[in-house]
């Protein structure tokens, strides 16, 4: 993305130049209100940005609304607090497939090994209403994953779960990637996490990016002092 600029009632997002390259894993960083979910929200086309260009396999976002489509469904964003269908942990993760008009026998032993992936075989023909949240963000998860996509954008994955179901997320989100070389935009409040599996991060503080880089290299010499600070999880002015 070039020249990106987001305003609310002030100016939330300020990114010169950002780019992500295919089948890698990146790590969003970045203090509370920093614009983390904003520039998710914006990469998936959910919202517009006042300014600036977004470009996809090195070609501008289409105004096309049919290209755009397109472009759209090779991306999905699991959101920070995933909204569920009001039916079965099953029919949610199943979702994206049936949209697509595939039949339910075809998809029936990929949903049950999906749901088995982020620990949640047994729920299966449990209602949504009734998941803990970090239930509900793991089916959100498998629903995501379902669809396939190119670019997988998660917000906060983890926040709501548990260090065994950490590490079984973790797990999945490194497999996708190297198995079908799944591009990852993981925004994290967790250091410990974007360094444990993101290649590279991104500091964002303010809407502006800070530092972005190679993660060990940026954990243990970060070029800029806000960037330390935050890696050595001191406070930041
Ligand atoms: N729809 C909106 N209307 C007005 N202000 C908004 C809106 N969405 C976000 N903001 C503001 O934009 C700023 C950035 O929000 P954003 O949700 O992107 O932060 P974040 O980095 O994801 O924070 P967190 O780590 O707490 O999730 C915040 O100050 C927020 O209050
Ligand atoms: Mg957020």
């Amino acid at each position: 993305m070039e020249g990106l600029t987001k305003r609310y009632s002030r100016e939330v997002l300020n990114i010169k130049h950002l780019a992500f390259q295919r089948g890698n894993i990146y790590g969003i960083m970045g203090p509370s209100g920093a614009g983390k979910s904003t520039l998710l929200r914006i990469l998936n086309l959910l919202e517009p940005p006042d300014s600036g260009v977004i470009y996809f396999d090195g070609r501008p976002l289409s105004d096309n609304g049919r290209e755009r489509l397109i472009q759209q469904r090779r991306m999905t964003l699991v959101a920070q607090k995933p909204v569920l269908f009001q039916t079965s942990v099953f029919e949610n993760a199943a979702f994206g497939l049936k949209a697509r008009g595939y039949c339910k026998r075809d998809f029936r032993g990929k949903i049950e090994l999906l749901l088995e992936q982020v620990g949640l075989r047994d729920l299966s023909r449990q209602h949504s209403a009734t998941l803990s949240s970090g239930e509900a963000q793991r089916v959100a998860l498998a629903r995501a994953v379902a669809f396939e996509p190119d670019l997988l954008l998660l917000d906060e994955p983890t926040a709501n779960l548990d260090p065994s179901n950490v590490e079984m997320i973790e797990q999945l989100i490194l497999k996708l990637n190297r198995d079908r070389g799944i591009t990852v935009v993981m925004v994290t409040h967790n250091i410990f996490q974007a360094r444990r599996i993101a290649g590279q991060v991104v500091f964002l503080n303010e809407g502006r990016i800070v530092e972005m880089g190679e993660t060990e290299r940026v954990f243990t010499d970060p070029a800029d002092p806000r960037t330390r600070a935050f890696v050595e999880g001191r406070m930041i002015y």
